[in-house]
């Protein structure tokens, strides 16, 4: 068959079952998209489910939810060594406040870096990096290893040590990588920041982590233009005042920066110096201990610093990231995400590395310099894995499908999908021009606090367009009420995990009430994710999106709070409110109302000025789709804003439950 034939035929003549399933809100005929079979049965899953006796995933995963303890205690041994073994597999005596692994110790980095280093993937390639302009540099386990062991020797030399909080804002490079893991490797925490985000929010993240030393870049290369990432660093750190002692720079672009004397240092020139190579010490962590924060948006204030734990998250990611994406030794696998984001700490950063794997990281933007470059990426390296975000699959979408065909996809056997619902026709092209027919699309759901994927299919799981399928192996999820009863069957209702799990986030840095108040308590023992979904009758999850003041624009998460904070940070904003509105590229766009001070004019102009000081204090993700002025915004006698009644207003629906409105 070739790319241009319509699919949906073809796949449901094979298809064991058909339904009319109304996905998602669409009122499409839903049909199963089969896995080729011999891949289903190749897979690591299948084997797995086959070495304990189990003819089918279903089997299998009926018997991780009976036993979840020895299921994952069973993971831990399989993909991971250990200094030192657990007693407990799970210690729930404190809950929500669960710990995983008890006693145990370990480093990620022994597992992910150091062990391949010292063994028989010692030559195997492990990084293969392309800058937008086309320079490559590639690593070997044993080449990654020293860059690491070089860059913790430097931090060292600033002072680094176990527990520290070092932030991390560089763009996509391996210097990324390498910081990371050298930070960890030293039994420090990073808080790493995405490139993209700008003053606000670096100095925010900053002065929350209380970090001594930042590690920046002077630039980074997007769509062939500098991202001024020291000038953005100088600033925030500035705001910071007194926090930041050392300023690490490693060079990018080798346009001029500021240099200050005394606190920037170039990571160069430390790495130069004598000693650097060295064996530096892997700190022996406890699984509990803290690995890294990362800050995520939330519904109110400031941004949460959700913290991950040295054990249970390797364990998960791994488990996950084998059995989902079926990574086999000659696999080349591709996560387009960022690696300052979870989606790329878990699935770049440390999964692919902890199996060995070979992986493609690519630094810049999917159409530069034409929109083909992400498929001539594919063919030149032969990547067999691509992991990416519906925004991406949509955008690139729209160039047509003689784009893809122009390259040879033919290497490709898996696909992946993450950080948004990904709208049924989407998914039907990734699937039909990218994937030639021929490879599955792994639709993970998951989020920054639970670390790894929860709801997911795998390589034997039938498919349909739009929905994550089913949790993984010892996730159980559900769909509830308000009330914390079973939506009806294709009902809206509240996505929960019912049980603790191994890569769960363990606190909010420096609020564990928090941590408390917004997973654990809307209802009592059950995690609520704060997204709405529903279940279909085969038991497949549909989510819809978020429920909360989350705004997911490009699959990026965003908080309306940041915005409005941004938006009054402007001296003729008064008062400002932000909603997400659906935008057919980028998933949501953000909508905001302002209320001007006194003295300012509603104009063009000044509407454009406001989206503009969006994007320089917070990142060009955030500007607004449109700045509103009004006079006045809805609120709730208490004076919260009630952003579902400017939502409700926009879109032209009724406004629901006002008795709380102030009069
Ligand atoms: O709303 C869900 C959406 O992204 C949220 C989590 O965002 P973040 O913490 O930034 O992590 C993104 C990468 C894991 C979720 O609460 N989401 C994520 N993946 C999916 C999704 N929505 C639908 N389908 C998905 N596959």
């Amino acid at each position: 068959m070739t790319h241009k034939e319509s699919p949906v035929e073809e796949i449901s003549a094979t298809a064991s079952k058909t339904t009319d399933q109304n996905g998602a809100g669409k009122s499409a005929q839903q049909k199963f998209y089969l896995p080729p079979e011999e891949l289903a049965q190749n897979s690591n899953i299948m084997a797995y489910a086959r070495e304990k006796g189990f003819a089918s995933v279903d089997e299998l995963y009926q018997w991780t939810i009976q036993n979840p303890q020895q299921f994952w205690g069973e993971m831990a041994t399989r993909f991971l060594d250990w200094y030192q073994p657990w007693n407990h597999v799970l210690d729930e005596s404190q809950a929500p406040f669960y710990k995983w692994f008890t006693r145990a110790t370990t480093n990620i980095v022994h597992n992910a870096i150091e062990r391949h280093a010292n063994g028989a993937n010692r030559d195997k390639t492990a990084l293969i990096w392309e800058s937008e302009q086309g320079e490559v540099r590639r690593f070997t386990y044993a080449e990654f290893a020293a860059e690491v062991n070089r860059f913790a020797n430097v931090l060292k030399s600033q002072g680094v040590k176990r527990g520290d909080i070092v932030t991390v804002y560089l763009s996509r490079v391996p210097e990324l990588l390498f910081a990371m893991h050298a930070i960890v490797k030293l039994g420090a925490l990073h808080s790493v920041v995405y490139g993209g985000f700008s003053t606000d929010a670096l100095h925010s993240r900053i002065l929350d982590a209380k970090s001594r030393v930042v590690i920046t870049g002077d630039g980074g290369w997007m769509n062939n233009k500098i991202v001024e990432l020291k000038k953005i660093t100088d600033a925030a750190v500035d705001e910071a005042g007194e926090v930041v002692e050392h300023v690490i720079v490693v060079r990018r672009t080798g346009h001029d920066v500021m240099i200050k004397e005394g606190r920037d240092v170039w990571y160069h020139e430390l790495a130069a110096q004598p000693g650097m190579d060295e064996p530096c010490a892997t700190e022996q962590m406890d699984a509990e201990d803290p690995m890294f924060l990362l800050y995520t948006s939330g519904s109110t204030g400031t941004p949460k610093g959700l913290v991950h734990s040295c054990g249970g998250y390797q364990v998960q990611v791994a488990t996950t990231l084998s059995f989902t994406f079926d990574i086999k030794p000659d696999d080349v696998y591709w996560c387009t995400a960022d690696p300052g984001w979870i989606t790329g700490h878990s699935y770049i950063v440390y999964g692919p590395m902890i199996l060995g794997a070979t992986q493609v990281m690519y630094e810049g933007a999917p159409t530069y310099p034409n929109p083909g470059r992400w498929w001539e990426i594919a063919q030149k390296y032969g990547v067999t894995i691509i992991y990416t975000a519906p925004t991406a699959v949509r955008s690139l979408m729209r160039f047509g499908d003689d784009v893809p065909a122009q390259y040879d996809l033919s290497k490709l056997r898996l696909l992946g999908s993450v950080g948004e619902p990904i709208n049924p026709e989407a998914w039907r092209w990734y699937h039909r021009v990218v994937g030639q027919n021929r490879c599955p699309i792994m639709d993970t759901w998951w989020q920054t606090e639970t670390g790894a994927f929860m709801i997911t299919p795998n390589p034997t799981t039938p498919l349909k367009p739009g929905s994550g399928t089913k949790p993984f192996l010892g996730i159980e999820a559900d769909v509830l009420t308000e009330e914390g009863q079973p939506a009806r069957q294709s009902d809206d209702g509240l996505l929960v995990i019912k049980r603790p799990w191994p890569s769960m986030l363990r606190t909010i840095h420096g609020d564990p009430q928090r941590y408390v108040d917004t997973y654990w308590s809307r209802l009592p023992g059950l995690y609520t994710a704060g997204d709405s979904a529903r279940r279909d009758e085969d038991g497949y999850f549909w989510v819809i999106g978020r429920i909360d003041d989350v705004i997911k624009v490009s699959g990026y998460r965003l908080g309306t709070a940041e915005v409005e904070s941004a938006l009054v940070s402007h001296p003729a904003v008064a008062e400002a409110a932000a909603i997400g509105l659906p935008h057919e590229l980028k998933g949501n766009a953000i909508h905001t109302f302002v209320i001007l001070r006194q003295g300012y004019e509603a104009t063009d102009a000044l509407a454009e000025e406001l989206r503009k000081h969006v994007g320089k204090e917070m990142g060009p993700i955030a500007r607004p789709e449109a700045v509103n002025f009004v006079p006045n915004l809805p609120k709730t006698r208490s004076g919260k804003i009630m952003r579902r009644v400017l939502k409700a207003r926009s879109l032209g629906l009724p406004e629901g439950d006002l008795s709380t409105l102030e009069g």
